[in-house]
């Protein structure tokens, strides 16, 4: 997507470096991060200079190949193991992380020219990442009909992926073909990655909407000012039950009881087949210090913390939730339009 009329993903490599757009400074500055080895790499996914399930796997790609670039010749596959550790230990939920760091191991150890693979591989990951979210968008655009009022909770736009998005890409592949589609934008508490990144990223792309206080979802379905959610996914388990940022389970059971249908868009690469059920999802929880304070610019434009809660209260923070596959009305994948079932979900992999 464009930034200030330049074409950016979120990540990419250059040389033996990863680059990342800085996403705790935005919307306030727009930088781009570089980590020069794979261990700086692992720390800008634990720091989330870069999130979103598909901008973490295109990260962890590159991180793996950074990995194979530093490997010692002798030892050089204890280091490779341990660092296939690192990057997996940094973000539990993230499938498409397990996933990318696996493929680029792979590519790299059968190969006899190891390095070239890996890189490819990466490459190969993130080019894929965001050729899928295209289709998502066009699958997606279909649902959308002209004038529709849509709601999003975190950010699964093209932040979150290396470009286009998720759950984003369906709205703007419509909006690109002039429908009128007005967003409603789940502000995303702790982190507020719907009032900071979604709401900039729709801001950009001339998308209009209006950034919405966490709680207020169920009045406005309530009073018929929603025709549909949509939202991202970290991990989908084989029966269809879905990660996703906390709070979308509210979203979800709330849509239902109203009768608005409640979408999931993910590149198949956020299923996990491996997972039976939700219950086996990894859960991440997160520091209480994203409760208790929280970032803004001062009159300098530097970026301060302050706290926002009682002094001396702890917080809980849990990052994630589980919505079981009865609440999702379908999954909008790369391959198409599915139930949230275990015999569609295997289907999909045929
Ligand atoms: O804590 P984050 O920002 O890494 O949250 C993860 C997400 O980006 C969301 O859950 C998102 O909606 C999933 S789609 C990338």
């Amino acid at each position: 997507m464009k930034v200030n009329h330049k074409h950016y993903r979120t990540t990419w490599m250059e040389g033996s470096t990863v680059c990342l757009i800085e996403q705790n400074q935005l919307p306030f500055k727009f930088e781009v991060f570089q980590a020069k080895s794979y261990k700086e790499t692992c720390h800008a996914i634990k720091t989330m200079i870069v999130r979103g399930a598909g901008a973490i796997g295109g990260t962890a790609g590159f991180a793996m190949a950074q990995a194979f670039l530093e490997a010692p010749s002798s030892n050089g596959e204890a280091f490779l193991r341990q660092a296939k550790k690192d990057i997996e230990a940094t973000r539990p939920t993230a499938q498409n992380l397990f996933y990318a760091t696996q493929r680029v191991f792979e590519a790299g150890k059968s190969s006899e020219n190891s390095v070239k693979s890996a890189r490819e591989e990466a490459q190969k990951i993130a080019d894929e990442d965001a050729e899928s979210c295209r289709q998502i968008g066009e699958f997606g655009n279909e649902l959308i009909k002209d004038g529709a009022n849509v709601e999003t909770h975190c950010n699964a736009g093209w932040l979150a992926f290396v470009d286009y998005g998720s759950a984003l890409a369906p709205i703007y592949a419509a909006n690109n073909l002039g429908k009128k589609v007005l967003v409603y934008v789940d502000e995303t508490r702790p982190r507020s990655q719907g009032a900071r990144l979604t709401a900039w990223e729709l801001h950009n792309e001339n998308v209009p909407h209006y950034i919405l206080p966490d709680n207020a979802g169920a009045h406005l379905m309530s009073q018929g000012k929603i025709d549909m959610v949509i939202v991202g996914s970290d991990r989908i388990a084989s029966n269809g039950d879905v990660a996703n940022k906390i709070g979308t389970l509210e979203k979800a059971i709330v849509a239902k009881e109203y009768g608005i249908p409640f979408y999931v868009a993910a590149p198949s690469s956020t299923i996990d087949l491996n997972c039976s059920s939700g219950k086996d999802i990894p859960l991440e929880e997160r520091s209480q210090e994203e409760i208790l304070y929280q970032t803004g610019p001062n009159q300098k434009g530097e970026l301060e913390k302050i706290l926002v809660c009682s002094p001396g209260s702890k917080a809980l923070n849990p990052a994630f939730d589980v919505t079981p596959a009865k609440y999702v009305t379908a999954i909008i994948t790369e391959r198409g339009i599915v139930k949230p079932n275990s015999d569609s979900i295997k289907n999909l992999f045929k």
